[in-house]
């Protein structure tokens, strides 16, 4: 059952092996993570923690590195006692996954950390490039470090989960000869925020939403992924990437997954999920000749200089999609998908337009023009739901205006700071809870509906991205966009 807080301590040790654990991730978010985990209490206290990588670091070297990030954004910085106590159960080898022989060793470590004769449970977590992942998992299969005779074996994966339809059904194959389904966790870590979970209870825990939750009363859905940060030094990377790969593939698609499926049967993993492949599975394809019509490219104006990007390059680092899901509640319901980097502010937002009421029976002037009720579901940052609805101006006849109900996390929770995703997602993970990771089935339909736009973006006579500033909401072109379907962006609620 998701979103317990406690790992039970069965009793069995659980090892938690991070390969890749001298890099970025495991350093600014799995440790800093587990430690603020720790530090409230929710870790189980038999659990060990291996780092490998191929860098020259013993445990003490290791545990050093691993101080720099500790209390980072929504965090809990433990206290210097915690530490040395959780820091106790840090241990490091080292190991290059590429090598049989160094992953012997890496066996034979964990014999030592185990104990030789112990049944343990083991968490393996790829934080790893991800040409990588295939290496690693065969590399564990040839070792025989999967057998779950004596505790479970659980394998827990990172984005970017293949780059394309193909490589994905390629590396769930590769999984899958060595891993059971159950015992993969594909990680998105936006399924591991607050605001995402508590869309699903929003929708399904109170009756009021779900009768008009559906085409007679929704006119659009908008899902905005907003970053400021351009690309940094990931400019290699980038480049081959694109931002249809990096966020709409994962992130986006999982976001409209959760406003439009049908409420489960039940809040465990297979429902959550098999209700969230139906929504996967009726999202309209748009073919690649026809991905000007319903698709807008944009790329920041200067990309081109960025270090590691080609001078002449096309790849897009902003889209705007249109997405029809073809079933009963939405059909006819366009669903915009907006993400860019370099933009104005950095917000994830989900912006619900109500129909306008079928007949208007107030006085309106002749250019008047009355806004329908929205629902602005915030993610990121300021967690939390905007409802706005027209309202009597006092004393001013029948005027309306617009008013708004509002609901923010660090309001109602006396700024009790919001956890990070990772948090939940380790936990999850230890506890054997798949809810909040992605399936195999769900990684292949997410993809069979971007490779089709990415081919249509590389044709040759697709539109060029179309430039926008840093700063801006991206190129004007996206607007015209909306625009041609009589509607505009809208933000928190307000049209920009
Ligand atoms: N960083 C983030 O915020 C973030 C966010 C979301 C997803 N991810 C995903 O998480 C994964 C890791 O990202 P990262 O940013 O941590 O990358 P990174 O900083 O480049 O770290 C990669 C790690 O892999 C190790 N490594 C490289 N080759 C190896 C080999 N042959 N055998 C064993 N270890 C090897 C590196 O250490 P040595 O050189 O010492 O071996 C390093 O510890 C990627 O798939 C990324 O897409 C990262």
């Amino acid at each position: 059952m998701a979103m317990t807080d406690l790992v039970p301590n069965t009793g069995k040790p659980i090892t938690l092996v991070i390969f890749g654990a001298s890099g970025d991730l495991t350093r600014r978010k799995l440790v800093p993570a587990l430690a603020s985990l720790h530090s409230k209490g929710r870790l189980p206290s038999n659990l060990q923690i291996l780092g490998v990588a191929r860098s020259d670091l013993d445990d003490q070297g290791f545990r050093a590195i691993l101080e720099e990030f500790l209390g980072g954004e929504g965090m809990t910085r433990p206290t210097p006692a915690q530490w040395t106590e959780l820091s106790s159960h840090i241990h490091y080898t080292h190991g290059d996954v590429t090598s049989s022989q160094d992953l012997a060793q890496v066996k034979s470590r964990l014999a030592e950390i185990e104990g030789e004769a112990a049944d343990c449970n083991r968490l393996y977590y790829l934080s790893l490039a991800p040409s990588l992942y295939r290496h690693a998992i065969n590399g564990l299969g040839e070792a025989d470090m999967v057998d779950d005779t004596s505790g479970w074996r659980r394998l827990v994966v990172e984005k970017p989960f293949g780059t394309d339809l193909e490589s994905a059904q390629e590396l769930n194959d590769i999984a899958h000869s060595v891993f059971r389904e159950d015992q993969v966790f594909r990680i998105d870590h936006y399924l591991g925020k607050e605001t995402v979970q508590n869309l699903l209870v929003f929708r399904f825990a109170n009756a009021i939403f779900e009768p008009i939750w559906n085409r007679n009363y929704i006119d659009h859905v908008q899902i905005t992924v907003a970053e400021t940060l351009r690309i940094d030094e990931r400019g290699d990377y980038y480049d081959q990437t694109g931002v249809l790969r990096d966020m709409f593939q994962n992130h986006l698609l999982q976001l409209l997954t959760l406003v439009a499926m049908e409420p489960p049967h039940a809040f465990e993993a297979e429902a959550l999920r098999n209700e969230k492949v139906k929504v996967l599975n009726a999202i309209r394809r748009v073919h690649p000749q026809e991905v000007a019509h319903h698709a807008i490219p944009g790329q920041y104006r200067t990309y081109r200089d960025e270090f590691g990007v080609s001078p002449d390059s096309d790849t897009s680092t902003y889209a705007a999609l249109r997405l029809y899901v073809d079933n009963w509640r939405w059909q006819g319901v366009p669903f915009y998908l907006r993400s860019g980097k370099a933009l104005r502010s950095k917000s994830t937002e989900i912006i619900i337009q109500f129909r306008n009421p079928p007949h208007m029976l107030f006085p309106l002037a002749e250019d008047e023009d009355i806004p329908a009720n929205t629902l602005a579901i915030f993610v990121q940052p300021d967690e939390g739901f905007h409802l706005e609805f027209q309202t009597k101006t006092p004393e001013a006849g029948l005027q309306m205006r617009k008013a708004e109900l509002e609901f923010h996390y660090h309001e109602a929770f006396s700024g009790q700071a919001i956890p990070d995703a990772y948090e939940r997602l380790l936990l999850d993970a230890l506890n054997g809870d798949a809810s909040l990771f992605t399936r195999a089935d769900e990684i292949e339909q997410a993809w069979s509906i971007i490779d089709p736009i990415i081919a249509g973006f590389n044709r040759p006579d697709a539109p060029r991205p179309y430039y926008y500033s840093e700063g801006s909401w991206g190129p004007v072109e996206a607007d015209r966009f909306l625009a041609t379907d009589g509607r505009a962006w809208l933000q928190a609620g307000r049209s920009r």
